[in-house]
């Protein structure tokens, strides 16, 4: 499976996000991180940016959710033009249902699992899935360090998806730099968040093609 990397705009200019879009022109995916104040203790965007990004942005949005009751909101962000929205397992309360809603609005369904929350549980939801994130940091803000204890759950992760015979993708987000992405890589993810090793870089986009460079190997 291809290699895919998802610039963070948490880590870009807020005040510039259509220019700090285009600077990762080559990028597969724009990784948009939504925080609500209450699931994680910060607050980012919604609705309304989402829906502006999606025009002004030549890359297609793939949308975190790190929100209270995705049940209820996930739906707007597809409407909003969203390619992808993840929603976190410990915040669902009807995860095969809004999966279901999501894919049949459009977009890609993926659930997203906090550092402390086993995959194990989940197996059987995996067909209804079309992407699973495994966070490698608390979620809530960009330029953490990346905890190398999720590595074995990546690892089980690829293995469940190989054993059901899925083709979904796996996301790793949180600390994912060039000295740790190949750990990932390894480990069975193909699908790389990263915000302040892409945004904090001089020339984003020459250090999202570092990155997918480095995972290729
Ligand atoms: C953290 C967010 C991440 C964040 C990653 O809660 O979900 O997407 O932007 O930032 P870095 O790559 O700097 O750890
Ligand atoms: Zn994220």
């Amino acid at each position: 499976m291809a290699v895919q990397i998802n610039p963070s705009i948490l880590s870009a200019d807020f005040s510039r996000l259509a220019e700090e879009a285009k600077a990762v022109d080559g990028a597969d995916w724009l990784h948009v991180d939504i925080m609500d104040n209450h699931f994680v203790p910060n607050l980012t965007l919604g609705v309304p940016v989402v829906e502006s990004l999606s025009r002004a942005a030549g890359t297609p949005l793939d949308c975190h959710l790190m929100i209270e009751d995705p049940d209820r909101w996930a739906p707007a962000y597809v409407e909003a033009g969203a390619g992808s929205v993840t929603f976190h397992a410990e915040a669902a309360a009807a995860p095969v249902r809004l999966a279901r809603e999501i894919r049949a609005k459009g977009a890609r369904a993926s659930m997203a699992l906090k550092p402390a929350t086993p995959i194990e549980p989940y197996e059987d939801l995996l067909p209804e899935l079309d992407m699973l994130l495994v966070m490698t940091v608390e979620p809530g803000f960009g330029g953490q360090a990346f905890l190398d204890v999720m590595l074995p759950k990546i690892r089980r992760t690829r293995e469940l998806i190989a054993r059901n015979g899925l083709e979904l993708w796996l996301q790793v987000d949180g600390g994912v730099s060039a000295s740790t992405i190949e750990r990932c890589a390894e480990a069975g993810a193909d699908v790389f968040v990263a915000g302040s090793a892409v945004y904090g870089a001089d020339n984003p986009a020459a250090a999202v093609e570092a990155l997918r460079n480095q995972a290729e190997e």
